[in-house]
């Protein structure tokens, strides 16, 4: 990926700021909690919440790290760091606050931090490992970072992914490998974690029943996170094709309240720095 499209992801993310994680769908909450209690965050610590978007892990982790611990989330989409950064002014956290800056490459002070923690956001940067040793370095000898990652992907859902791949261009077929390289295998992304220095890997998977209350519901929310990017490499004049054809795949998974349901795999890493 180049510094472009880095440039042009923050960009997309501005784009989703003002509905992501905001229309009645449990899904990145839920996934953060988990996340939290993996990772055994306790009250004091000081915490980093790498690509920390609308909150999702900012606020529950300043819950529990309580008055004495702090979390500072970063990320590069000015929109999400604006609308946060209000919420935090909003609530009134004292121990909470957020800044613009490249999870990649940040400009932190080394070894300051208790647990690092980075949801769902390792997996779009250009050079994943060169984060995770930046990440590494961040944390004090004895720190933790917590990383999700999407598992494989729902196989009754394929028909709907087949309906954005002939949009996709070589250029862009990395915009398909969140759940491919990497991070095809549970094993094989533990050793990309050990290989930037860390300990004690440890992975774990598990799936989630996501509902939506009818197919276009899912269309609305996908536009409203990163799966926006696959609408927007729609031409407009195509959009309608695609978005009959999205239904016409969802349709058949209807459960009887009209509702589909996409069983998410999520994937859990917690590590060491020794
Ligand atoms: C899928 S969202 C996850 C947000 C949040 N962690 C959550 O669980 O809801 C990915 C986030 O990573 C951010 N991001 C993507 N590339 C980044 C980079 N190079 N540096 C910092 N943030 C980045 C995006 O702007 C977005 O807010």
């Amino acid at each position: 990926m180049s510094a472009y499209t880095r440039q042009a992801m923050a960009l997309l993310f501005d784009r989703t700021a003002k509905t992501y994680d905001a229309l009645g769908v449990d899904f990145f909450g839920a996934f953060a909690k988990e996340l939290l209690d993996r990772v055994g965050l306790v009250p004091g610590q000081r915490v980093l919440d790498v690509g920390c978007g609308r909150g999702a892990v900012l606020f529950p982790a300043a819950e529990r790290v309580g008055s004495g611990g702090s979390v500072l989330g970063i990320d590069l989409s000015s929109a999400m760091v604006e609308r946060t950064t209000k919420d935090i002014e909003d609530r009134r956290l004292a121990n909470a606050s957020v800044s613009l800056m490249d999870a990649q490459e940040p400009t932190l002070t080394d070894a300051d931090f208790d647990v690092v923690l980075a949801s769902f956001v390792v997996f779009f940067l250009p050079d994943p490992v060169a984060g995770l040793r930046s990440w590494h370095r961040l944390l004090k000898a004895g720190g933790r970072m917590g990383v999700t990652t999407f598992g494989g992907d729902d196989p009754r859902w394929a028909g709907v992914r087949e309906v954005f791949k002939p949009f996709v261009s070589p250029e862009l077929a990395w915009t398909l490998a969140v759940r491919a390289g990497l991070f095809a295998t549970v094993e094989g992304f533990d050793q990309v974690v050990e290989s930037a220095g860390f300990t004690g890997v440890t992975s774990v998977e598990r799936v989630y029943p996501v509902k939506f209350a009818d197919p276009s519901r899912w269309i609305t929310w996908s536009w409203s996170h990163g799966q926006r990017m696959f609408w927007e490499l729609v031409p407009e004049d195509r959009l309608d094709t695609v978005r009959r054809a999205v239904l016409a795949e969802l349709e058949p998974l209807r459960e009887p309240d009209g509702s589909v349901v996409l069983a998410q795999t999520v994937r859990y890493t917690i590590a060491h720095r020794g």
